[in-house]
């Protein structure tokens, strides 16, 4: 088995001089939203210790953060202000949101402008088409209002885009650290991949086969067992040749999942599928829920995992010793489609109870265990779905990789 890719150990804003200078802090401060109102602030609580200690030392806060995907355009509903009024509450302090754009005169002003212990939030870099396609121009402009970068953006920490590695490329000889939740959040995923107390088992749920077939590839000859829900399963049974009914499948994907499965067994992987299904006759029409085992029949969807799987995946995770966790067992907002997601919730709650270590990254997990109260009975809640896998699957973070190597003790 190839040794795991852990990202190196870096410099953090506690190892940094700090007052009377600009910090400029890469939040991930993409929260979600409903209808104007942040319905969870965890990623914003989650950052707050970094930026208090900012302030608290006596330096200038310049916070950046994307919201959404708005694709380069100016969308009013996905301006950074619910995320201000937050900040302002959490850091006891006016948060002010200059200008309409990222990078702008009211920005640069308003950082001109600040006195030790302010805080200016910019606007959304995604506003601004060159955030995403990584542009050295728009990252200069950025480098202009810092005399330190700091990246606090461990849910964005897979992405390459210009806030996130041309920026602080653009620093130059200017400090450029690790926040204290991204350094959190890459030692406790680093402890937990990279030799992992046996039993491993990962669940995997969601609706997308092709956001997890690179990790469950890896998974491959290092987990024990690896459980797969949500609608992706439904590919995986379709691959192995059972019926799905009218369920979503990727068929561009079969090919490959196929070989995933034939790897598996080759290299003492077990892959565990679904063995009943919650059912309806559509996505949208829940007049007709049945519960099938085996195969899913014509003009039936299949929504949830059903009761014996619920079970089973439940049993393997009493026995586990490290469980990762990313994606729901089926479309869990909508009841009684919760079931099987709400099943795993609580198993992994009860593995981390009696000693096991848990994490569990992704929204909508997240959401899952909020909603039955579980939010801290897991090991670590990570603030990054995507990024949370890229660091299971392995693969480098482009926006840990430019940070300055750690000096010593990594306080
Ligand atoms: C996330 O929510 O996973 C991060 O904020 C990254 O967002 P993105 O997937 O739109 O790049």
């Amino acid at each position: 088995m190839p040794p795991y890719n852990a990202p190196t150990v870096k410099r953090t804003i506690k190892q940094v001089e700090i007052a009377g200078r600009r910090v400029l802090m890469r939040a991930d401060l993409n929260v979600p939203l409903d209808d104007g109102t942040i319905a969870d602030d965890q990623r914003i609580r989650a950052a707050h210790g970094s930026m208090q200690h900012v302030l608290d030392a006596g330096g200038r806060l310049v916070v950046m953060s994307h919201l959404g995907r708005p694709g380069g355009l100016q969308d009013p509903e996905l301006g950074l202000a619910p995320v201000a009024s937050r900040l302002s509450e959490l850091l006891d302090r006016p948060v002010p949101l200059p200008g309409d754009m990222p990078v702008c005169d009211a920005a640069a002003d308003a950082v001109s402008a600040m006195a030790d212990g302010d805080v200016v939030l910019l606007q959304n870099l995604r506003f601004d088409a060159r955030e995403q396609a990584g542009d050295e121009g728009f990252a200069a402009a950025l480098a202009e209002m810092g005399d330190i970068y700091c990246n606090e953006a461990f849910g964005a920490a897979h992405r390459a885009d210009a806030s996130l590695v041309a920026l602080p490329r653009a620093m130059g000889d200017r400090p450029r650290v690790s926040g204290l939740l991204l350094a959190h959040e890459l030692r406790c995923l680093r402890e937990a991949f990279s030799d992992p107390t046996r039993p491993f088992i990962a669940v995997l749920g969601g609706s997308k086969v092709f956001d997890k077939l690179g990790v469950i590839e890896q998974l491959v000859g290092r987990a024990d067992c690896v459980l797969v829900g949500g609608a992706m399963a439904y590919t995986f049974l379709a691959a192995s040749g059972i019926d799905i009914g009218d369920s979503i499948v990727e068929t561009d994907r079969l090919q490959e999942t196929r070989a995933i499965l034939e790897s598996a067994a080759d290299r003492g992987t077990r892959i565990l599928l679904p063995q009943d299904h919650v059912t309806a006759a559509s996505i949208d029409d829940h007049s007709s829920i049945e519960t099938c085992a085996g195969a899913i029949g014509a003009g039936r969807v299949g929504l949830d995992i059903g009761p014996a799987s619920a079970t089973a995946f439940s049993a393997e995770l009493a026995a586990a010793a490290t469980i990762v966790w990313n994606g729901p067992m089926g479309m869990f907002e909508v009841p009684p489609f919760d079931a099987g997601t709400a099943a795993v919730a609580d198993a992994v709650a009860e593995a981390t109870a009696r000693g096991a270590t848990t994490i569990v990254g992704g929204g909508d997990s997240a959401a899952a265990l909020a909603q039955r109260g579980l939010s801290d009975a897991v090991t670590h809640l990570s603030t990054g779905g995507g990024a949370c896998l890229a660091m299971l699957q392995g693969v480098s973070l482009p926006g840990v990789e430019v940070l300055d190597d750690a000096l010593g003790d990594n306080g």
